[in-house]
């Protein structure tokens, strides 16, 4: 970015809450098999919250892994973005409890709400913040508590398997090396298919913004035309991918570690062989935790970057599809 600081990321964490549902829990309360949610999405299990935790209590730890993993404390936070589609409440939003947790009175806080693809909204917004000089250090935080809006009968069988609820986190702050940092990240959305995917209610257009007849009808639950969702995924991603390479004058083979959303791993290893890129590239961690939202990207990096599997100068890839719709991508020199 002409004139602007370059920006890295200096540390990342995350957290799940730990109550475990396997796919065989699921199947005790609706008609569906761990054979049919592995075959269909490989995913094992997920984790769920019990009452009295949100959001923004997931994300409040995965911060303090993420402050911790970057040498920092709260107070070196200059400006926090949380990025979900969970609301701790109607309003106002996470970032605003999260902000009170961390002791921070006074810092910007601001929620963004582009569903799966949040994340790289957010990191697109944090790193302007960061590049433009006007704050140095940035904390981004994708959380989701999906697992208190689910219908667990049968009849949200096909959204219900695929939810789990978790937290991850980065700091961002200006790189020490014009070469290192966040090198590129392209966003889209499409809001003719808002409906595709989407929690109808409570809404404001209505008035209540829920009703009795509403909730029996399960308009408070999420509704997805699960095969058109495919089929869009596995069409914007690879967009999304050539966008970021093509912007960054890269190849598919420089990239060292590929972190896609994780929404299904059938999603995932379709764009990936339509891309040609190799398996052992390309980080999962959707059989242990499920479809995460925002939360996904910054888990699955967290877990990577804990496991040794970026070094420094790595090429890292990020992309993403969701509710929306909406995707993008994102290139990372470690
Ligand atoms: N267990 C058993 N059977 C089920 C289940 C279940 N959990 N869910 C649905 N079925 C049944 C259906 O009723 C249907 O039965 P029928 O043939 O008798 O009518 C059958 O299984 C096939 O259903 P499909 O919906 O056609 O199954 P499909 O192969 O498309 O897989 C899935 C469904 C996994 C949801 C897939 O479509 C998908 O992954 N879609 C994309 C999800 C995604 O990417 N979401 C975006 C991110 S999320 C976000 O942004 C918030």
């Amino acid at each position: 970015m002409n004139g602007l600081r370059p920006v890295a990321i200096a540390g990342t964490g995350m957290y799940v809450p730990p109550r475990v549902v396997t796919n065989h829990d699921l199947a005790k309360l609706m008609d569906t098999s761990d054979e049919w949610i592995q075959q269909r999405s490989g995913i094992v299990e997920r984790h769920h919250v019990d009452p009295g935790t949100g959001p923004a209590e997931l994300a409040f730890e995965a911060s303090k892994r993420a402050l911790e993993a970057a040498g920092l404390e709260a107070g070196d936070i200059d400006y926090i973005i949380v990025s979900s589609l969970s609301p701790q409440h109607d309003f106002p939003g996470i970032s605003a409890f999260l902000q009170d947790k961390l002791e921070l009175a006074g810092c910007p806080a601001m929620d963004v709400r582009c569903q799966c693809t949040g994340f790289l909204y957010g990191l697109q917004m944090g790193r302007l913040l960061v590049a433009s000089g006007q704050y140095d250090r940035v904390l981004l935080v994708g959380t989701e508590v999906h697992s208190t809006a689910l219908d667990f009968s049968t009849r949200g069988r096909d959204v219900t398997v695929l939810f789990g609820d978790g937290s991850g986190a980065v700091i961002l702050e200006p790189a020490d090396d014009a070469e290192r940092g966040v090198l590129s990240v392209h966003t889209h959305a499409e809001g003719k298919y808002a409906r595709k995917l989407w929690i109808e209610a409570p809404g404001s257009v209505y008035g209540p913004r829920i009703s009795a007849e509403m909730i029996d009808e399960g308009k408070h639950y999420p509704y997805m035309e699960g095969r058109f969702v495919f089929k869009h995924a596995v069409t914007r991603m690879p967009e999304a991918v050539r966008e970021a390479l093509e912007h960054n004058k890269t190849e598919i083979t420089d990239v060292n570690l590929w972190l896609f959303h994780q929404a299904n791993l059938r999603i995932n290893e379709m764009v990936a062989a339509q891309l040609g890129i190799p398996a052992d590239r390309c980080a999962n961690n959707i059989d242990r935790y499920g479809n995460c939202s925002a939360a996904s990207i910054p888990m699955l990096l967290d877990e990577c970057v804990r496991a040794g599997r970026v070094a420094r100068g790595d090429l890292v890839a990020m992309a993403g599809f969701g509710s929306g719709f909406t995707w993008g991508s994102a290139l990372v020199r470690w």
